[in-house]
C-alpha cells in the first residue's frame, strides 16, 4: 500500500510516518509540499504521488484563535478536507480525515458514541464538523477519525506545545501550576492513534470512528499523575474553568467511546493512565 500523509512533520503526522513506514511505502507531505486549501496544489501532488490512501492531519488547531479567524479556520478545517475528498474521489484514492471530540457540547455526561448528535460550541468544533461532512459526503472511500486531547513526542506544530509540554514548562518557570478540574476527557498519545489508524486502513469499513484511550480523567487528575510519575515538587492546584477568563466555550465533558472500532473488532486503544506512563518512560530525554 502506498500511503501519503499530509502534515507529516506535525504531532500526529510524525508518529503516523513512523508507524506505517516498516510495512508500507510512505510519502510524507509537509506544508511546503501541499496547500490543502488550494485544489490545484492538491491535484498536482496527488497526480504525481498517486497514493492508494491519503491521510490528512493538517488542521487549524488553535481553538481560541479560531474565534478571531473563523474564515481561515474554515478554509483549513473544512475547505481543505473538501478539496482532498473531491480529488481522492475523482482519482479513486482512499481518504482518512482526523476530527475532534470538540464536535460535542458535553451535556451528555456519558461517553459519546459515533451516532450521538454533534453540537459544537466553538468555531474550531464547527469547522472540524464541516470537514467531517465534506470528507464523508464527497468521497465514498472515506474514514473520519475523531481523536481527543492528543500528545506526542513532537508537540503540535501550530500550537507549539501540547498539554504535557505546557505544564512541564510551567512547573519549571512558575511557583505553582493551576489546572482545571472540571474538564473531563481522555488524553491520548499520537503513537496509539497511529497504531490503530494502521489497523483501520487495512479494512474497508469506511465511515466515522472514535479513537481515544479507554477511561476518562480531568486535566487536573491527568497532571497529578504526571507530577507523581516525574516526582515534580512545584505545587499543583485544581481550579475551575470559571476561574479563568475564557474567550472560547469548550465542552466540560468530551469522552469518546470507541464504539465502531470495537464493533469491527480492531480496538486496541490502551487505558489513558497506562498510555501516559508508557509515554513518559519512552520520552524521558525529551522532557
Ligand atoms: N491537539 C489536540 O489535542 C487535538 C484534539 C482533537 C483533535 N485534533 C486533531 O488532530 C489532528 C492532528 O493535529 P496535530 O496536533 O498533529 O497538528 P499539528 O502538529 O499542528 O500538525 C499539522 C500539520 O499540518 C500542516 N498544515 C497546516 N496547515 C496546512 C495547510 N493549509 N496545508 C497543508 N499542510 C498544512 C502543518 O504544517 P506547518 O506547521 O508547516 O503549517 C503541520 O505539519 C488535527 O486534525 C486536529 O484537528 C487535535
Amino acid at each position: 500500500m502506498k500511503v501519503a500523509i499530509v502534515g507529516a512533520n506535525g504531532q500526529l503526522g510524525t508518529d503516523l510516518v513512523e508507524e506505517f513506514s516498516p510495512a508500507h511505502e510512505v510519502i510524507g507531505l509537509t506544508h511546503a509540499d501541499i496547500e490543502i486549501t488550494d485544489i490545484d496544489s492538491v491535484k498536482k501532488i496527488l497526480l504525481s504521488v498517486k497514493p492508494d490512501i491519503l491521510i490528512n492531519t493538517a488542521a487549524y488547531n488553535k481553538v481560541p484563535d479560531a474565534e478571531m479567524e473563523p474564515i481561515k479556520a474554515f478554509q483549513i478545517n473544512a475547505t481543505g478536507p473538501l478539496n482532498l475528498a473531491k480529488v481522492c474521489a475523482e482519482m479513486g484514492i482512499r481518504f482518512l480525515q482526523y476530527s475532534t471530540d470538540y464536535v460535542f457540547d458535553g451535556k451528555k455526561q456519558r461517553p459519546y458514541k459515533e451516532d450521538d448528535l454533534p453540537n459544537p460550541l466553538n468555531v474550531y468544533g464547527n469547522t472540524k464538523l464541516s470537514g467531517e461532512y465534506f470528507s464523508l459526503n464527497y468521497c465514498d472511500l472515506s474514514f473520519v477519525v475523531r481523536v481527543s486531547g492528543i500528545y506526542g513526542k513532537v508537540p503540535s506544530r501550530s500550537k507549539g506545545n501540547n498539554f504535557i509540554t505546557s505544564i512541564l514548562k510551567a512547573a519549571k518557570e512558575k511557583p505553582e501550576v493551576k489546572v482545571v478540574n472540571d474538564e473531563v476527557l481522555t488524553p491520548t498519545p499520537t503513537k496509539w492513534i497511529a497504531k490503530n489508524t494502521l489497523a483501520l486502513v487495512r479494512t474497508e469499513a469506511y465511515g466515522l470512528y472514535h479513537m481515544s484511550c479507554e477511561g476518562s480523567v480531568s486535566w487536573y487528575e491527568f497532571a497529578k499523575t504526571i507530577w507523581g510519575e516525574l516526582k515534580i515538587k512545584t505545587p499543583l492546584i485544581p481550579v475551575s474553568v470559571n476561574d479563568f477568563q475564557h474567550s472560547v466555550k469548550r465542552p466540560f465533558y468530551s469522552v469518546l467511546e470507541n464504539h465502531q472500532l470495537k464493533s469491527i473488532g480492531i480496538n486496541k486503544m490502551p487505558e489513558w493512565k497506562k498510555a501516559l506512563v508508557e509515554f513518559l518512560k519512552e520520552n524521558k530525554n525529551y522532557f
